[in-house]
């Protein structure tokens, strides 16, 4: 919300844009890693944020107001931006809890290392597929710390771009209707795949696709979280619209298990969970105290999708293969859940759904419903 002076509100903080880039509709993004961070120094004491691409600053000075940070390095490789960010971040200058500078971020990053100065949360909120610092974000945080990042770019993860995907993330990513949660599982099957080479690990706190940004936020791991189960492909065959975990063993000798069609394999991804439930009652308790209601919803549909498998139904896909009227997704949740199958809606397409049941299920209980 603006005022007459140009300051917005959000959260705790006012803060003038200038010329920065700043997306409003990115607020529950912001809201998600402020709850993430003061969760973190309530249980640590302590909050040093590394916000490596901070545009006006919003992020850190909400870290600053809302979580508790103790310290706050703001950087912004535009130093146009200075002035915008110094002044918005003034409380916080004068409480000698901030450093603002204007650097590539992979340089910071480097430095924190060849210094030991870990960060307890990185924050990475860049342009793009976020390929550039996948690995080395890695360098500035401490163990047990968050890591924070952002992919804008959707059409590299969801298939459109595999030659692209490849040069990202190392993996193969071919079009499915669930393409959009494959592009936060290539995001933390990338940065897993980062940590293991250090012999380390990185665990989801949660991944979300908000108004077509990516963001995962990961906690760093002392040992490596990286196997060949939870690390591999997805296969989705055209004929009949049904997915298949792929191990790495069986890759090439699978055929869909409905048809026997050929399948089209892509990853290798992240096939673990996609939130860490647990984590998430702690956040949504935190909200609720806030009284953060839009907020607590999210985080209640998330607890719910966090270990379903790693993809959705779309309700256009099952009337569309059923050759029917789709039924209410609430009614064939509740459906599903009656006939002992797990089901629920998910946040990342208002149009699916999320189950352990197989699709010829989803259609068969779809059509008892009609
Ligand atoms: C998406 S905007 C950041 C928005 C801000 N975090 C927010 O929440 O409003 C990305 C910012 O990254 C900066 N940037 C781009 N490449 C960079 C790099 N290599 N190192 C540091 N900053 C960079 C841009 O100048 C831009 O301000
Ligand atoms: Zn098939």
């Amino acid at each position: 919300m603006a005022d007459k002076q140009n300051y917005i509100a959000e959260g705790k903080a006012k803060f003038l844009v200038g010329n920065a880039f700043y997306r409003p509709a990115s607020k529950i993004v912001r809201d998600l890693g402020v709850l993430a961070a003061a969760i973190y120094k309530s249980d640590t004491g302590n909050l040093r944020v590394l916000d490596a691409m901070t545009g006006c600053g919003v992020r850190s000075l909400r870290y600053w107001l809302e979580s508790g940070a103790n310290w706050i390095w703001a950087n912004d490789s535009n130093p146009d931006l200075g002035n915008i960010v110094r002044q918005n971040l003034a409380p916080a200058i004068a409480a000698g809890c901030t450093q603002i500078t204007h650097r590539d971020a992979n340089r910071i990053f480097f430095e924190c290392y060849d210094r030991k100065d870990y960060y307890d949360l990185v924050e990475v909120d860049s342009f793009g597929s976020g390929a550039p610092y996948l690995d080395t974000m890695l360098w500035a945080c401490k163990i047990g710390g968050l890591l924070y990042l952002t992919s804008t770019d959707g059409r590299t993860g969801t298939g459109h771009l595999p030659e692209n995907s490849l040069r990202a993330y190392g993996a193969y990513a071919r079009t499915h209707p669930a393409s959009q949660e494959q592009v936060l599982r290539l995001l933390i099957g990338s940065i897993q795949k980062a940590a293991a080479t250090k012999r380390l690990g990185v665990e989801p706190i949660f991944s979300l696709f908000a108004g077509q940004t990516y963001r995962v936020m990961l906690r760093l791991t002392s040992k490596p979280r990286l196997t060949s189960e939870n690390y591999g492909f997805l296969g989705y065959c055209h004929r009949c619209g049904e997915y298949q975990i792929v191990s790495w063993r069986k890759l090439g000798k699978v055929c869909c298990r409905v048809d026997n069609y050929n399948l089209s394999h892509s990853g290798p991804m992240w096939l673990g969970q996609l939130h860490d439930r647990l984590h998430l009652e702690r956040l949504k308790q935190l909200a609720q105290q806030w009284d953060w209601k839009k907020q607590v919803e999210l985080l209640t549909l998330m607890q719910a999708e966090a270990d379903l498998p790693p993809y959705f139904y779309t309700l256009g896909e099952i009337g569309r293969r059923g050759k029917m009227d789709v039924t209410a997704r609430s009614r064939l949740i509740q459906a599903l859940i009656e006939r002992g199958y797990r089901a629920t809606s998910t946040h990342i397409n208002a149009g699916a759904i999320k189950t352990d049941a197989d699709l010829l299920t989803c259609i068969a209980v779809g059509r008892s419903l009609l």
